[in-house]
Order: structure tokens, then sequence, then C-alpha cells
């Protein structure tokens, strides 16, 4: 953790547990992720157990405890996605990921996050890779556009569909 997280988490009043969403909001704008560190300081300051911050912070989903994987996936589940089965496809990327949303996986890959309406209701189902949009996603689909990803890595597996 670094001085200026430090600084961020001791800006706010001490012993005042109404800061606490506020503070993890700042800490993971700032860092992108809370990490252990960082929650053993916001509890020294606000006089909390961690256990009881790790329960504030699971309960909204928005917080994450890894840092972003190198190739973050969301997956919309507005009306339109879920109208056109994002459900199954979100089913399916947990299944060959291994993670479910806000996690990231183990060798630092991915992450997976949902999110409602990215207003490309016309591509429903969609999911967005870094910047990258996939429109009209299948179950089927995602494990072969997460295959394709793992083959951009030396060690990976081969891209799918890749001759040669
Ligand atoms: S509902 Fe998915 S892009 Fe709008």
């Amino acid at each position: 953790m670094t001085g200026s997280i430090l600084n961020l988490i001791e800006s706010y009043p001490c012993g005042k547990r109404e800061y606490l969403i506020p503070i993890l909001q700042a800490v993971q704008e700032r860092q992108g992720y809370l990490s252990k560190e960082v929650i053993t300081a916001i509890g020294r300051h606000l006089d909390l157990p961690a256990s009881k911050i790790y329960g504030v912070a699971t309960f909204y989903n928005q917080f994450r405890f890894k840092p972003l994987g190198k190739y973050h996936i969301t997956i919309c589940r507005g009306t339109a996605c879920h109208v056109k089965g994002s459900g199954s496809v979100l089913n399916s990327l947990t299944r060959s990921l291994g993670i479910r949303p806000g996690d990231t996986t183990n060798d630092g890959l991915f992450s997976l996050e949902v999110v409602a309406c990215i207003g490309a209701c016309g591509l429903a189902p969609v999911m967005v890779v870094n910047d990258q949009f996939h429109a009209g996603i299948s179950p089927e689909s995602v494990e072969s556009i997460i295959a394709a990803y793992r083959g951009l890595e030396p060690n990976g597996e081969p891209l799918a569909g890749a001759e040669g």
C-alpha cells in the first residue's frame, strides 16, 4: 500500500464508521481494488474489525479484492441482453474461467464484472473485453473467445480456429 493511499484513508475522520463506504469507494477508485493491507488500515482508522469491513464490502457488489485481470471481461445483464440469454452466457463464463463476477483468475489473466446496460442493446447479448466489444454472444462462442485470448499468451492454448 502506498503512502498516498494511507493519506487518502486518513483524510477521513478517525473512528467515524459512517465513512466506511466512501473510503472503500475512494480507495478502489485510486487503486482499482481493495488489498488486505488497505482493509487492515481502514479497520485501524475506523476502529472496525477487518471481518466487519469484508462483510460490508462483499454485500455491495461494486468492490473488488484482487487487481483486474490482464483481460477484463464486462458482461451486460441489462434487460435486452437478459432477454437474449446473457444469463446462460454468464454461467458459461464463470464455468470456463472458474471465477465469479468481481473476481480475478489466479493467473491474473481474466477478471469478470457484471454490469447493467452498456448502451449497445442492438448487439445483445454483449460483452466487452478491455475495449473490444463482442456482440451476439452465446454460451458456446464465449468459450472460443476466452480460448482466443488465452492463445495470445506465450504459454497459452492455441488460438481457437487458428491454423498452423
Ligand atoms: S441491455 Fe445489454 S447493452 Fe443494453
